[in-house]
């Protein structure tokens, strides 16, 4: 059911891969909510040509944009204003990779080139987000940018590897732009913290499959899956949570504030 949650919102949603990620939800989320909006993901990643469909069925435009690349994010949000008629209303950064983790380089034998990368594609691409937006005053007053995280950035997950420490950036980048863009312009920024899904990005974790299961049993409500983070970041979109900015959100079922779980508790007792 839709409320109409979106209407008269522009916005550019990043990230959807295929129709397992998570903006690929967002985005279906909030053309159903009213919303128009462009899509981007980098160059490399439209060659996979799923973006397209997705396009289609959203009657959006697609700007390619390599995230790391400040002269295209200016280009993604100078055409997004053309194309959508004005300033953006909501942002979505949905954007993480690790050579690392793509190579199978362990956390104590990191290569410092693919550690980098891992920063600047998956964290430093969030501030760089921001001041170009900044910069070039291209979101409204009350706009509202959230960014996908997971709590590797407060607990060790050893599987997590580097990820962990660019997501605990991706959060203080939030936090501390959160502040200055609250003063420019009322523009919120958030980050959402979301349960094990399955996607590209996150089966790629080493023992993800293990994990989820873990968290499955831990969580009192069960793993929140793509389609409920959607919904719930479009809530972030609206005019309903203005006043809500600087925070990272935990969208986990309970989780994270589970000790432990009966169900956990009865896998140890079989043992
Ligand atoms: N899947 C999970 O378990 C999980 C849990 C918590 C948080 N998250 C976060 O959610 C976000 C979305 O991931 P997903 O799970 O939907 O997986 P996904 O693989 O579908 O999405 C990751 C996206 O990042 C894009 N990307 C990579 N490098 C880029 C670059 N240089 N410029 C622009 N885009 C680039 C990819 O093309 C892809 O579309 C990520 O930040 C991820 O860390 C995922």
């Amino acid at each position: 059911m839709a409320y109409g949650l979106l209407n008269g919102k522009r916005g550019i949603i990043s990230g959807a891969l295929d129709d397992k990620s998570i903006a690929w939800k967002v985005a279906l989320k909030a053309k159903e909510e009213g919303a128009i909006f462009t899509l981007t993901n980098a160059p490399i990643a439209m060659r996979m040509g799923a973006i397209n469909q997705l396009a289609e069925q959203c009657n959006a435009e697609i700007i390619p944009a390599d995230a790391t690349s400040v002269e295209d994010l200016e280009n993604l949000f100078t055409k997004s204003q053309e194309v959508l008629g004005g300033k953006v209303d909501f942002v979505l950064h949905s954007i993480g990779m690790s050579p690392n983790v793509r190579k199978g380089k362990a956390y104590a034998d990191l290569n410092y080139e693919w550690y980098k990368q891992s920063v600047d594609i998956s964290a430093m691409s969030l501030h760089k987000m921001l001041q170009t937006a900044y910069k070039l005053d291209a979101i409204s007053e009350w706009g509202s940018v959230v960014a996908l995280t997971y709590m590797a950035a407060q607990r060790t997950f050893p599987f997590y590897n580097d990820m962990a420490d660019a997501k605990a950036l991706l959060e203080s980048v939030a936090r501390s732009f959160g502040y200055h863009y609250g003063k420019y312009r009322n523009v919120r920024v958030n980050t959402v913290s979301q349960s094990p899904t399955p996607t590209k990005a996150g089966s790629g974790i080493g023992g993800f499959d293990k994990f989820f299961e873990f968290a499955e049993k831990m969580a009192p409500l069960g793993n929140a899956t793509a389609d409920q983070c959607a919904d719930y970041v479009v809530t972030l979109f609206s005019d309903f949570t203005r006043m809500v900015t600087m925070q990272n959100l935990f969208h986990d079922g309970g989780f994270s504030m589970t000790g432990i779980s009966e169900e956990v508790m009865g896998l140890l007792a079989k043992e």
